[in-house]
């Protein structure tokens, strides 16, 4: 196991060819499998869901984590389990009873994650440590991939690295939007243990050795 959790972002994938873009992944040191589910509401855009989620689980045996940004996430809770999720992460914003849907998430064995974008304030998320097993930020406004990475990430990555240290508990820090060699080992000397990457990691030729640069290797 790696100190840090790539994640590959498959909505940046090639999905006419998706048996060859999971060898890629396969073969990878990539740990993680980002899987987005955009409904059009929640964020300006539709990505996919169940039946590509249950491909997904039969193509690999990595960990499937997955980024909701849905109306009523906790709906669909049991369904993500059945098709092979192995962490639901929600959106601060727009949510109500967070604690309980984490709670609901984790009772199902799934891990728990809760997401803020760019411009929702770091110090939100403390009333939720006791629940998390993850926390993602965002350092692009969600809805697309291949967007410009916000510089003010950095900082928002140390405070909350400040937050998990406090809590004295075991939570995953990750980072997800325009994440390349570019700020990789800058986010994981701030304090991110897992890097979600799309487009710039799927545009690469050399898939393998674009997951070890990014593991700082
Ligand atoms: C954006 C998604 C990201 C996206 C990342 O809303 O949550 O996971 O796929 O893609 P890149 O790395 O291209 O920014
Ligand atoms: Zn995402």
């Amino acid at each position: 196991m790696n100190k840090v959790i790539i994640a590959p972002s498959l909505l940046a994938a090639d999905f006419r060819n998706l048996e060859r873009e999971f060898e890629k992944i396969n073969s990878s040191e990539a740990e993680w499998i980002h899987f987005d589910v955009m409904d059009g509401l929640n964020v300006p855009n539709i990505s996919f869901g169940f039946p590509l989620l249950e491909a997904t689980r039969k193509l690999t045996d990595k960990y499937i984590d997955v980024h909701l940004m849905i109306e009523n996430p906790s709906k669909y809770f049991e369904e993500f389990k059945k098709y092979g999720a192995d962490s639901l992460t929600i959106h601060y914003e727009n949510q109500t009873n967070i604690k309980e849907q984490l709670q609901a998430i984790k009772a199902l064995g799934m891990k728990a994650g809760l997401v803020i974008n760019p411009n929702t304030d770091v110090s939100v998320l403390e009333p939720y440590l006791s629940e998390l097993d993850l926390i993602l930020i965002m350092s692009v406004f969600p809805g697309f991939g291949g967007q410009k990475f916000i510089d003010a990430t950095y900082d928002r990555v140390k405070q909350s690295r400040r937050l998990i240290e406090d809590s004295g508990r075991y939570i995953i820090l990750q980072v997800d939007g325009g994440v390349s060699l570019d700020n990789s080992q800058e986010l994981i000397g701030a304090g991110a243990d897992a890097l979600v990457c799309g487009s710039a990691l799927f545009k690469e030729n050399d898939f393998k050795g674009y997951v070890v640069k990014l593991l700082g290797k």
